[in-house]
């Protein structure tokens, strides 16, 4: 019987084959037009629709990409990711799951109901209560300090000196009146550890930086690397908070969708309304899509279809 290596990198994930999967998922899916663009924050709504370009990012600090994989867009949801290993990092794995809980809602992302079955408890930390709660939580007296400690530890994920699209987060502050009553009903069952309309400006903040599929990538790959970041060489969360992040994504990266999810791409993601999506391959890749049109679930089509292609083509899927 012949045994396999259990190699970091799988065998064959040479950089032509890496590139060919990219091509591949890219040619594959670049005329598909279903699903629209988020439209409840209305300058998502302007955004091109045709915008599609694929990142990935290996452990070797090796960035591949197709398409447009330096268009700017707003990181939405995926910044629930690095405010939750902030979090974890901060105060540990199980402040986390005692204060906010870590388990999926199963309910949509924006969903009411989701806080007030469980009176504020079990909220998902990749759904927005539990993300406005992660807002709360980080480290920091004020506001500002709390949005610096934010800013700069999405930037370490990246490498690069992130900022805010202000056109969309002027757009979603002013029509977040929903965000706004999820902060004050957890505020009302003491889940909430800081002021609820300040907490909400922050993660409505933190929503709209700005980053491209190439940034999307190189924070996935800095999950992948166990914490640190494999392009700058930074350790930005230890490999602990790394192992606790990726089990809430896994389980509630795509929202409702979770499951077909990771039925079929077997690695755990995140997506946001502004049309990313990231997804880890711990010890081997991140990889990122990005396409402004999303599905019922709020979950870009083209994003996740062309991460599965690249995945299942190089037989990365995690099961
Ligand atoms: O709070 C919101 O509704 C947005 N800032 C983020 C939601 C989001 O990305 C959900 N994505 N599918």
């Amino acid at each position: 019987v012949k045994t396999v290596a259990n190699t970091q990198v799988p065998s064959g994930m040479s950089s032509g084959v890496i590139d060919a999967a990219i091509e591949t998922a890219y040619l594959k899916y670049r005329g598909l037009k279903d699903g629209k663009n988020a439209d409840y924050i209305p300058v998502l709504a302007e955004v091109n629709p045709e915008l599609f370009g694929i990142s990935m990012v290996t452990l070797d600090g090796k960035v591949y990409g197709k398409g447009d994989t330096s268009s700017r867009f707003s990181i939405q949801s995926i910044s629930k990711v690095f405010t939750m290993a902030r979090v974890i990092e901060e105060q540990g794995p199980k402040a986390l799951m005692e204060k906010i809980g870590v388990d999926a809602t199963g309910l949509k992302f924006n969903s009411i109901a989701a806080i007030e079955l469980r009176k504020g408890k079990e909220i998902n930390p990749l759904v927005n209560p539990g993300a406005i709660a992660a807002t709360s939580m980080i480290g920091g007296a004020t506001y500002d300090e709390k949005w610096n400690n934010i800013l700069q530890t999405m930037s370490d994920f990246a490498g690069r000196e992130l900022a805010v699209n202000e056109p969309v987060y002027k757009s979603e502050a002013a029509t977040n009146q929903r965000n706004q009553a999820i902060a004050m009903l957890l505020s009302a069952y003491e889940r909430l550890y800081f002021d609820p309309a300040q907490s909400t400006d922050i993660y409505t903040r933190q929503c709209a930086v700005n980053v491209d599929a190439r940034d999307l990538a190189i924070m996935a790959a800095t999950l992948a690397n166990g914490g640190t970041n494999p392009v700058t060489g930074k350790r930005v969360v230890a490999a602990e908070t790394v192992s606790h992040t990726l089990a809430v994504m896994a389980t509630a990266g795509l929202y409702d969708d979770s499951g077909i999810w990771l039925f079929n791409v077997g690695l755990p993601g995140k997506s946001g309304v502004g049309g990313g999506i990231i997804a880890v391959a711990p010890g081997k890749f991140g990889i990122a899509a990005f396409s402004p049109r999303l599905d019922e679930a709020g979950n870009s089509v083209r994003a996740q279809k062309s991460i599965t292609e690249v995945v299942n083509l190089l037989k990365a899927n995690q099961f």
